[in-house]
């Protein structure tokens, strides 16, 4: 279950919950309440009614006793044409008129006042006064009701007061619990997460089992993790496997330094200062590639420029000579907006590899597909298992069979080739052959001859 602190969405919704449920009720019972005083002061009006109604006949008779009966405890007090107390019952009699009609008489024939500390009732009482026309002028019927507050009475307004407590407290209760179960899979994220960071990546956050938003979040972020941890053993091999390299040709430089130096007399220095002249080559072909791998990462600007692709492959060709036939299978025309000393980096690599695998010959064709440009570099070589086909372009991969054929490669080739290629919005993979590995690279095309 979440903690449960002043600030915490749960106890922020509870507490909005209970205002606004509070607030809902206050208003309802207002209402009610006010409804339920309405009522009880019209029955109020109609008891006091009828106590005029048993009074007036024997007014109008002339028969009115001195103490009139009671009704349901009701005080009547009948006042003649004077004012005086002619007729009351029991608790007025003897006492003071309760209410006398303002002067001037203008009142309604009925008309009420409210009156507490009524001398001879107790409590605070409704009176209607009721006029009387008789012949000697207008008397007066008081006819006195118990009070009616605005609410109505106490258990009405108790019960209203008890409800709204009770569904107050049922809403922010049931409030809390709801928000408190539908977080407690989002606390326990949390909690793995931490948990994660501080021990390691190979850890998931629990996925709740309904299908709900909180699922989704707990997918993605294991999705997250994975990528995560898949980039972290990338690079952790990567440091590792770069150290590896450069380690070796170092080891080696400083083996043939040191024997030169333990026999100076029996060294051939001249081959000495070759050989590690050679180590310092493969050191510095490492970096560089290191180097164009880091920039290639880091999504470096290419210097684009509308290159006919087979004049460029074939000036490359030109340039030097290959120890196995090279077959050309050009189609003119094939425009692509490319870096040329990037797509040159990456055409060397083909061809070097291809030259190091290749038996006799390597066919490169260059044809226009769609909206693509595609390069193909194929040798009548051993090939690349399937299975194969895109560890190569992991970084530092070599495959055994190289191992034997160049002890000089680092495996590097292909993983910037394939970078050179994305940069471009293409791609290069190794597609099926009838013999040897065929390589293919696919540039989108900026003639808009297709
Ligand atoms: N044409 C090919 N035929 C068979 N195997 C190949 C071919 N091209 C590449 N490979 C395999 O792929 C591996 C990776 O190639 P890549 O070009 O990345 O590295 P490399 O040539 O070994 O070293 P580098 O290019 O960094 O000097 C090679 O070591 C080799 O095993
Ligand atoms: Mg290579």
């Amino acid at each position: 279950m979440p903690a449960w602190n002043r600030s915490s969405l749960r106890a922020r919704t509870t507490w909005a919950t209970g205002a606004v449920a509070a607030l809902v009720c206050i208003g309802f019972s207002m209402l009610f309440l006010v409804f339920v005083g309405n009522q009880e002061s019209e029955s109020a009006e109609t008891r006091a009614t009828a106590g005029w109604d048993r009074v007036l006949p024997i007014i109008k008779l002339g028969q009115l006793p001195s103490v009139l009966p009671e009704s349901r405890g009701d005080a009547i007090q009948v006042l003649n044409a004077h004012g005086r107390v002619v007729s009351a019952t029991h608790q007025l009699v003897g006492r003071p008129p309760i209410a006398t009609l303002p002067p001037g008489n203008d009142a309604a024939v009925r008309s009420q006042r409210s009156l507490c500390h009524v001398d001879g009732l107790t409590g605070c009482k409704t009176v209607v006064l009721f006029k009387v026309f008789q012949p000697d002028g207008i008397w007066l019927v008081n006819v006195a009701v118990p009070g009616v507050p605005w609410y109505g009475n106490r258990t009405v307004l108790s019960l209203v007061i008890g409800m709204s407590l009770l569904m107050t407290t049922m809403m922010a209760v049931g409030v809390s619990r709801a928000v408190g179960k539908t977080l407690g899979p989002v606390d326990a994220i949390r909690t793995e997460l931490k948990e994660i960071t501080g021990t390691g990546l190979h850890r998931r956050v629990p996925v709740p089992l309904n299908q709900d938003e909180i699922r989704l979040l707990a997918e993605t972020v294991n999705a997250t993790l994975d990528r995560l941890e898949g980039a972290y053993e990338q690079l952790r091999q990567f440091t590792s496997d770069a150290s590896h390299d450069l380690r070796s040709p170092i080891t080696a430089m400083r083996a043939q330094v040191e024997e030169g130096l333990m026999y100076p007399d029996d060294t051939d220095w001249p081959r000495t200062a070759t050989e590690v002249l050679t180590g310092i080559d493969r050191l510095q072909a490492i970096v560089t590639d290191l180097l164009n791998l880091a920039k290639l990462d880091a999504g470096v600007m290419l210097n684009r420029r509308p290159t006919d692709l087979a004049n460029m492959i074939a000036a490359e060709l030109d340039r030097r000579t290959y120890r196995v036939r090279i077959v050309r299978r050009f189609s003119r025309s094939v425009v692509v907006d490319c870096d040329r000393l990037r797509v040159i980096r990456l055409l060397t690599n083909l061809l070097d590899n291809a030259e190091r695998h290749a038996d006799e010959q390597i066919t490169i064709i260059v044809r226009a597909d769609g909206p693509m440009a595609v390069l193909e570099v194929l040798d009548d070589g051993a090939g690349i298992a399937p299975e194969h086909r895109e560890t190569v372009f992991d970084r530092f991969t070599r495959l055994e069979a190289s191992r034997s054929r160049d002890a000089g490669g680092t495996g590097l080739g292909l993983p910037i080739a394939r970078q050179i290629a994305q940069a471009h919005d293409g791609t290069l993979t190794i597609d099926d052959s009838a013999q040897g590995a065929r390589f293919v690279l696919r540039l989108p095309r900026c003639d808009n001859s297709h």
